[in-house]
């Protein structure tokens, strides 16, 4: 079985994925790692040297490439995946896809935290960060929608929950 995780930066995608792998006996994959690794350089460098859409484009093939060779995996996506090309359709076609939908204000304190690796983020202040999560969330909602799974409040479900949801779906 392939799972994709997918969801908002800071939705939880990687924490939940490595776990559910784990307890799944499955391998793990997070796609941004996936992509650093191949291009030898971090995701800011790759958006600042070579721009968005050679971003995007190599997260395709990447992430073609992943389930290309991976039958049996779980996937932790990119904040944007879902949302080009035809990603979405691509996973649901060939596994279970799970959005991780976070609630804004939890979103908000994760990224407060963690947003020095994320290019979308470098040029937006902290204020403005709600707003800016809000404003992009109701963009990408309409992809995000689509995943076979969606599992609210995810950092107030356990393991076993999330894993039976998963499963049953
Ligand atoms: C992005 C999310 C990031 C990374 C890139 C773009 C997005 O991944 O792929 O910075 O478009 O939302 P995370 O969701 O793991 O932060």
């Amino acid at each position: 079985m392939r799972i994709f995780l997918i969801g908002f930066m800071g939705s939880g995608k990687t924490h939940w994925g490595k776990q559910v792998a784990q307890k799944l006996s499955l391998p793990f994959y997070d796609l941004d790692e996936v992509i650093v690794s191949e291009e030898k350089r971090s995701i800011p460098e790759i958006f600042g040297g070579s721009g968005e859409e050679y971003f995007r484009n190599r997260e395709k093939e990447v992430l073609e490439k992943i389930v290309d060779e991976n039958s049996n995996m779980v996937l932790s996506c990119g904040g944007g995946t879902p949302c080009f090309f035809n990603n979405i359709e691509f996973m649901k076609k060939y596994g279970t896809v799970v959005w991780l939908n976070t609630q804004v204000d939890v979103l908000l304190h994760r990224l407060l935290k963690e947003r020095v690796q994320r290019p979308l983020l470098k040029d937006i202040q902290d204020e403005d960060l709600k707003h800016y999560i809000i404003r992009k969330l109701n963009e990408r909602r309409m992809y995000y929608e689509q995943a076979d799974v969606i599992i609210d409040k995810e950092d107030a479900i356990s393991m076993n929950d999330f894993i039976q949801t998963v499963l049953h779906a």
